[in-house]
């Protein structure tokens, strides 16, 4: 298999090829002074099996436009197989039409994937594990949860509860990997978010957490109201130090001030979405999963 990187995951392909022990396919891309993109693919891969790294970050429309040349520009020149990791699958929230009238995004974006000539696709910590029914093809979700909980056992967290701020059947899985990982233990809060306003509640619940730290897992820091009333809860129930470690930390709005102030340690993320707190890369997680034993 080689490896071949989208714009948006320059760095996690490099990592992924590192890992696989197989160098990267010498492709170029670049954007014309009117913004639109070119792609050129610069070695043969008649007959190969190709893995397209690209994540699907903000701005999510153009990186999936990205990823459509490219994999179109591999199926016409005939791989044999198109592999996609995307760590981050956008619009994996709007996987129903919630309110009348709303585009059904994350099945439109699956046909239009599917149309373009991806054979099977790997992501991390999707949001909803049903978005992955819309395709026809093999698609696989990883979890970052145990990397993450290593992460912040080597900056020195102790026996940290780990807490899943909303009881979703992912959230709750991913908890439970999470503190499987590192050998602890974990709970959860139950959170609602208003459909038209976006206010988040959750609801208060007394968790073993006096004197201790606590890791809040998540899949998704947008604006981070979610992790913040986590936090702040948890504080008010005497946990030591609240750290938090997302796979996906997309930090809209001011997510990073909103958190400090509700008293969080630090937060963490993966190289899904590349920015301020991505420490996190996801290579061996593909990797693994891709490796010949
Ligand atoms: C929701 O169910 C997700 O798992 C995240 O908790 C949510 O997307 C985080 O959003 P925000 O940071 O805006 O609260």
């Amino acid at each position: 298999m080689r490896v071949l990187s989208g714009p948006s995951s320059v760095k996690l392909a490099e990592n992924i090829s590192l890992e696989l022990k197989t160098p990267l396919i010498k492709a170029q891309f670049k954007r014309f002074p009117d913004g639109e993109f070119y792609f050129r693919l610069l070695e043969d891969v008649k007959n190969e099996d190709i893995l397209v790294v690209q994540s699907l970050p903000p701005p999510q429309d153009q990186h999936i436009l990205e990823l459509i040349y490219i994999v179109e520009t591999c199926r016409e020149l005939e791989a044999r197989k198109i592999t996609v990791y995307t760590p981050y699958l956008a619009y994996s929230r709007q996987d129903r039409r919630y309110l009348s009238g709303e585009a059904v995004s994350s099945r439109i974006l699956a046909e239009t994937l599917q149309r373009a000539g991806v054979s099977e696709l790997y992501t991390v910590d999707i949001h909803n594990l049903g978005v992955l029914s819309y395709y026809r093809i093999p698609a696989y979700n990883l979890t970052a949860a145990d990397e993450i909980m290593r992460y912040f056992l080597s900056k020195g967290v102790e026996k940290p509860l780990v807490v899943a701020p909303d009881d979703e059947e992912a959230a709750l899985k991913r908890a439970e990997v999470a503190a499987k990982a590192v050998g602890t233990d974990y709970d959860w809060f139950e959170k609602k978010r208003d459909r038209y306003t976006g206010e988040i509640v959750t609801a208060e619940k007394t968790l073993n957490v006096s004197g201790r730290d606590a890791v809040i897992i998540d899949d998704i820091i947008s604006t981070g109201g979610t992790a913040a009333n986590a936090a702040r809860i948890l504080k008010k129930q005497g946990a030591r130090r609240v750290y938090v470690g997302v796979t996906h930390a997309l930090l809209a709005e001011n997510a990073l001030e909103r958190l400090r102030e509700a008293g969080i340690e630090e937060v963490v993320g993966t190289d899904s979405i590349p920015g301020p707190v991505s420490n996190i890369t996801t290579a061996p997680i593909i990797a693994r999963k891709l490796k010949p034993i």
